[in-house]
């Protein structure tokens, strides 16, 4: 591990150019997924993230779960006659993703201990109730990650965050 950590510093004072944060942009979804829609019909977060407070990832829902409404829901809608379409392939719809960080950062990010010290999705992800496709409405790096860790007590070690 140290001799990655030792490999990833080098590069990164070397190409720091490279590694400089940018301004993410809202990616193009392959269906205009609406979360204020949903979100305004009652439904939780965890109704579709299910594995937010269990697991490190809190996951995209498949296409069979938006299927249980839309066999008979809006089945009329151009975008929900798309979504209908992945059903029939059986193919879930290729979508991109909005957050994370890439792999030569090694970052470790666990969901459930966060969701179980009490800190709110929208904290990190802005408010959704009032987004259609998700934005990055919140910007992550190593910078905020340790802002709020030392506000709250949480761990600075490198070995909690980097594997
Ligand atoms: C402490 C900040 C934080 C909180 C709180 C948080 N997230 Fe995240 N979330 C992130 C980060 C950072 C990523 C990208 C990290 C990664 O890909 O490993 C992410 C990724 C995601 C993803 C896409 C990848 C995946 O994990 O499946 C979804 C969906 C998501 N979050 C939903 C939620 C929901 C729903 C909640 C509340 C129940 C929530 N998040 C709370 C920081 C947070
Ligand atoms: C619990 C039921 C339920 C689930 C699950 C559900 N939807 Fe919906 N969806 C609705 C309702 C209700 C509407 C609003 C219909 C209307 O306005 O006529 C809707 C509307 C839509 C629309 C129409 C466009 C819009 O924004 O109004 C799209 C597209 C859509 N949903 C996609 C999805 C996708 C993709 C999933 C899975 C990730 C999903 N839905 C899961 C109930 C659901
Ligand atoms: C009916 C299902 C549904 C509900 C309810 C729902 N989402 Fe989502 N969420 C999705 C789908 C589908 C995507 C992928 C499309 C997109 O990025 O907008 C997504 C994407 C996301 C992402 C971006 C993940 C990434 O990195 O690509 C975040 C963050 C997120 N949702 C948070 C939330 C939060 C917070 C709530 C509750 C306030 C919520 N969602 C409620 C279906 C849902
Ligand atoms: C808004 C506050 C907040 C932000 C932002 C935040 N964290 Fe945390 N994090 C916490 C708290 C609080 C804990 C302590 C949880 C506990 O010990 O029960 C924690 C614990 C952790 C842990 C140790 C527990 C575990 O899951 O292994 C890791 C690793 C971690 N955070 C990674 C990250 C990373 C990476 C980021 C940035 C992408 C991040 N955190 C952003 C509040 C935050
Ligand atoms: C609370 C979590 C956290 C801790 C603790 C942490 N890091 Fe990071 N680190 C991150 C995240 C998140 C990124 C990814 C930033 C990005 O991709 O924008 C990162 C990125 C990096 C990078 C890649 C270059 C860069 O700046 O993006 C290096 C090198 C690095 N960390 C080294 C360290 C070292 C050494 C320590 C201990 C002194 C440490 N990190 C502690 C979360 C953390």
């Amino acid at each position: 591990m140290l001799v990655r950590f030792a490999f990833i510093a080098a590069l990164a004072s070397a190409f720091g150019f490279f590694l400089a944060p940018f301004e993410q942009e809202t990616p193009e979804q392959p269906i205009a997924y609406s979360h204020q829609v949903h979100i305004e019909q009652g439904l939780d977060c965890a109704t579709c993230h299910t594995t937010a407070a269990t697991h490190d990832q809190a996951q995209i829902p498949s296409v069979s779960k938006c299927m249980l409404c839309h066999a008979a829901i809006a089945t009329e809608h151009p975008e929900v006659q798309k979504l209908a379409a992945y059903a029939e392939r059986g193919v879930e719809p290729p979508w991109e993703r909005v957050y994370g960080f890439t792999q030569a950062a090694h970052v470790i990010f666990r969901h459930a201990s966060h969701i179980n010290a009490g800190v709110e999705c929208e904290t990190c992800h802005g408010d959704l109730s009032q987004m259609t496709v998700a934005e990055p409405a919140v910007h992550h790096d190593m910078g905020t990650c340790l802002n709020c860790h030392r506000e709250s007590g949480a761990s600075e070690d490198c070995a909690a965050c980097h594997n």
